[in-house]
Formats: C-alpha cells, sequence, structure tokens
C-alpha cells in the first residue's frame, strides 16, 4: 500500500538569520526527539496509552452489530461532544460519499443517513429531532465519562422524544451506547434499559478515541470501511514505532511544529487541506492539537503556559478568505498543506466558446490539476515571503490512508507532548468552566460555587 509523505522542505530556507529552521536547529534536537519517540513507544502495551493499541484491535464486534441492525434504520443519530464526536464527523466527511444524507435508500445500500448532535443549542436540536423518523432511528450516545453535561442533555431530550414514539419497553432497541466499561452514569442507565454498549477502553482519551468503538460504531453502521482504516492505522503504528527521529513522519510533523513555536515564534499551526474530503480532520486535528498540548504547567508542576494554537482552513476556499493574513500579517504561522495526489472524479474543464477567450488557459484542465497548482502555488508564495509550510501527501482519501493520517497526527500529538514536556492525555483547563456549569444548573454540591459566580 502507498504511504503518504511529508516534506519539509520549505521550512528550510538555509537562512542562518534565526527566520528559519536550520539543519543544526534539526541537529540540536534530534536526541531529544528521538528520546520522546522512545518515550511515547516504550508506553505502548503498558495500558497507560490505550490508543496505541487500537489498531490491533478485531473489528468483529461493531461489524457484526452493523450487519445484526442491517436496513433496519434510516438515520443514525450520534450524540456526543469533543473527542466524541468530532472523529465520527471526520470519518464521515472523508469517507462517505459527498451528500451521503440525500441518497436514496438504495443509493446507502439500506443504511442509516448520519446526524451528529455536539452541541445543545435548542434551535438546531428542535429542527433535527422534527426531522428525524424515530421509529426509524438509531442513537449513539458517546461518552467517555458518561456524565458530560452537554451529552447527557441531548441523551435525556431524545430519551423523552424516542419514549413518545416507540415506547419505554422499546427503547433499547433505538439506543447504542459506547462509554466506559464500568463508571459514569451513562453505563447505569445502559445496563437499566437493556441497552447495547460498546466499551472504551481505559487510557484512550476522548481525542484519541477514533478509531475505538467511539469513531468505529458509526462508521461500521454506515458502511465504511472499518477494517482499511485499522490496517492503516497499524502500518503507520508500524511505521511510526520503527522508524527513529528525523526519519518518523510523526516526528518530523512534531519536530518541526515545536521548533516553529518554541525557537521562531511560529505557535499558530495552520492545517489547510486541499482536499474538501478533509475538512473534517483538520477540524479534529483543532481539538487533538488545543487539548493535548496547550498547558499551564509541565509534568514538574512547574507553570509554562505552553501550546501552540492549531488553526483549520481548506484549500482553495480559504485561500480567498485567509491568505492575505497567512501572507502578509504576523509571520507567526506555519501552514500544513494537505494534498491528495489521486481523486476519485475527473472533471476536466471545458475550452471557453470565442465570448470566453480570457478563460481558454483553463480549458482542458482537470479540476485537480488546478487544484494542485493552487496548492503549489500558495506554498511557493508564501516561501517567497519567508513563511514556512509542511505540506503531506496522500495517496488517495480512502479508509487506508486516512487511517494512517489519524494515527500519526496522534502520534505526533504524544510526542509532542514530550516535548513541551506536558501531559498530552489530561484537559484540566476544561473542568473549571464545567464545574461553575454544574454549579449554574443546580447540581446538588455546587452550591457554594454558585453563589460565587453569582
Ligand atoms: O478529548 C477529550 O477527552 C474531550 O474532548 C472529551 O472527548 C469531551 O470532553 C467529551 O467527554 P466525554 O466523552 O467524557 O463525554
Amino acid at each position: 500500500m502507498e504511504r503518504l509523505t511529508l516534506d519539509t522542505a520549505k521550512c528550510m530556507s538555509g537562512a542562518e538569520d534565526g527566520t528559519s529552521l536550520t539543519p543544526k536547529m534539526l541537529e540540536r534536537l534530534a536526541p531529544r526527539l528521538e528520546g520522546a519517540r522512545r518515550a511515547v513507544v516504550d508506553a505502548a502495551g503498558t495500558g497507560m496509552l490505550g490508543w496505541m493499541d487500537l489498531p490491533g484491535q478485531d473489528p468483529a464486534p461493531y461489524l457484526a452489530f452493523a450487519a445484526q441492525n442491517a436496513g433496519r434504520y434510516d438515520c443514525l443519530l450520534v450524540i456526543g461532544i469533543g473527542g466524541s464526536a468530532l472523529g465520527t464527523t471526520a470519518l464521515a466527511t472523508a469517507l462517505l460519499p459527498f451528500y451521503y444524507n440525500e441518497l436514496s435508500p438504495a443509493q446507502r445500500a439500506q443504511r442509516p443517513r448520519l446526524y451528529v448532535l455536539d452541541n445543545v443549542d435548542p434551535d438546531e436540536t428542535a429542527a433535527l429531532l422534527g426531522r428525524l423518523d424515530l421509529e426509524k432511528t438509531l442513537v449513539n450516545v458517546i461518552s467517555k465519562s458518561g456524565t458530560t453535561g452537554e451529552s447527557m442533555a441531548g441523551y435525556l431530550v431524545v430519551r423523552e422524544r424516542l419514549a413518545a414514539a416507540v415506547g419505554e419497553a422499546a427503547l433499547k432497541d433505538h439506543f447504542v451506547f459506547t462509554t466506559d466499561p464500568t463508571g459514569g452514569a451513562l453505563r447505569r442507565i445502559g445496563e437499566a434499559l437493556g441497552v447495547t454498549m460498546f466499551d472504551l477502553p481505559p487510557g484512550v482519551g476522548g481525542r484519541f478515541s477514533v478509531l475505538s468503538a467511539v469513531g468505529l460504531v458509526p462508521a461500521a453502521l454506515t458502511g465504511m470501511d472499518v477494517r482499511g482504516l485499522l490496517a492503516g492505522a497499524r502500518d503507520m503504528a508500524e511505521w511510526t514505532e520503527r522508524a527513529e527521529g528525523w526519519d518518523n513522519p510523526a516526528c518530523l510533523f512534531a519536530g518541526v511544529q515545536y521548533l516553529e513555536d518554541t525557537c521562531l515564534g511560529r505557535y499558530i499551526s495552520v492545517m489547510m487541506p486541499y482536499s474538501a474530503r478533509l475538512r473534517d480532520v483538520a477540524d479534529w486535528y483543532r481539538q487533538l492539537w488545543a487539548e493535548s498540548l496547550g498547558k499551564e504547567t509541565d509534568r514538574q508542576g512547574q507553570t509554562v503556559n505552553v501550546g501552540p494554537l492549531p488553526v483549520k482552513a481548506l484549500g482553495v476556499t480559504d485561500q480567498h478568505s485567509q491568505l492575505q493574513l497567512y501572507a502578509e500579517g504576523p509571520d507567526d504561522k506555519v501552514v500544513t498543506f494537505v494534498g491528495v495526489r489521486e481523486f476519485s472524479e475527473t472533471v476536466t474543464i471545458p475550452a471557453p466558446g470565442p465570448e470566453g477567450e480570457a478563460l481558454a488557459y483553463l480549458g482542458g484542465h482537470t479540476l485537480a490539476e488546478l487544484l494542485w497548482a493552487e496548492q503549489k502555488a500558495t506554498a511557493w508564495a508564501l516561501a517567497q515571503r519567508g513563511r514556512p509550510s509542511l505540506t503531506i501527501t496522500l495517496p488517495r482519501v480512502d479508509a487506508f490512508s486516512v487511517g494512517a493520517f489519524l494515527y500519526m497526527l496522534e502520534m505526533a500529538a504524544a510526542i509532542a507532548g514530550e516535548l513541551y514536556d506536558v501531559d498530552a492525555f489530561d484537559q484540566p483547563g476544561v473542568e473549571l468552566a464545567k464545574q461553575a456549569t454544574y454549579a449554574l444548573m443546580g447540581r446538588p454540591g455546587y452550591e457554594a460555587l454558585a453563589r460565587e459566580i453569582e
């Protein structure tokens, strides 16, 4: 199978004037980078980094569940937030046909439409529930902790509507839960209702869970190539666990991003795919990079307040929205272009008639050629201004490549965590707002905090 490539040439102008990465800087980081990789790889199999075991898992239970329920539901509603939703959305955009939900049941091979509810906006929630035929809907509630207020509120709203539509006794046929194997309110509810439940193994945090039941149950139900995803992730796992230092794509990505941030002041990490299929992978990356690396303290408890700012963009669309800033605004960004060598469709731009002579240069080219030209031109134009970029190229957007790409980014986040010397797997910064919300919503035990906020 063809692998993705990562090109960092446009980060290395060769100038020793402190504006660009230099071979010396890479050389200096090399021992630490390899140490970081070793630390991550050595944790594999210890259960601490459970996401590293996911590529090797047997997907049979997800596929069996999908097979048992084939043709049974018209809609699959995923309720989750953060790492319990972004991965599913990224997979769906990348691997389902465009406008999947608009296809007829036959075109979808009788598989369900897919909706992801990851917010508590009342207008959106009401509109979505108004559209779904609940009698033909399966609801996958996903929450690692099984307690997240937003997702539990979504569950309660949907539960009431479902009970009215199908009756209490049939609720268990319309829910499937993905949650912690033992703890949390969702687990208890699932047990009480007799709902089918999939476990999120310990050591798999939300933003590292896309290749667990979190992403793979919806993937299997909607007919994505689950085995292909895992095969791609496995291939990347083998590669990143073997290749050392700068020869390792996860190290290269993490190391370059780290140096650009900490040595050159480029703390904004833009991910800009030139493939509409990968637009939500950039969104998923935004969470992975932000929650993993944005930390107040290092692992010794010293205050460090570190973390790059991940930004998502889409080529070519954002050339007409963001590029002006990237080219001429503050020199504080490193752009990762994500290109695709082979698209599934070929669309040729027709030659214009005599009235359109000014457009003749476009005629006869394909849209893929235009997309590639725009990506290359943008990287070149940024480089002319001394603005660095990396280019990741996927052979094509299929399950294998996407599985490999996601796993590479997870590995890179873990390695970058080592370089920043922070815990890449916690998110203490979101706790306080969570507790304040509990207080404002009247949860027992939070009365004092409620008074403080009011
Ligand atoms: O990456 C994370 O751990 C978070 O973004 C969680 O996924 C998010 O907070 C939702 O948590 P849970 O799955 O427990 O509902």
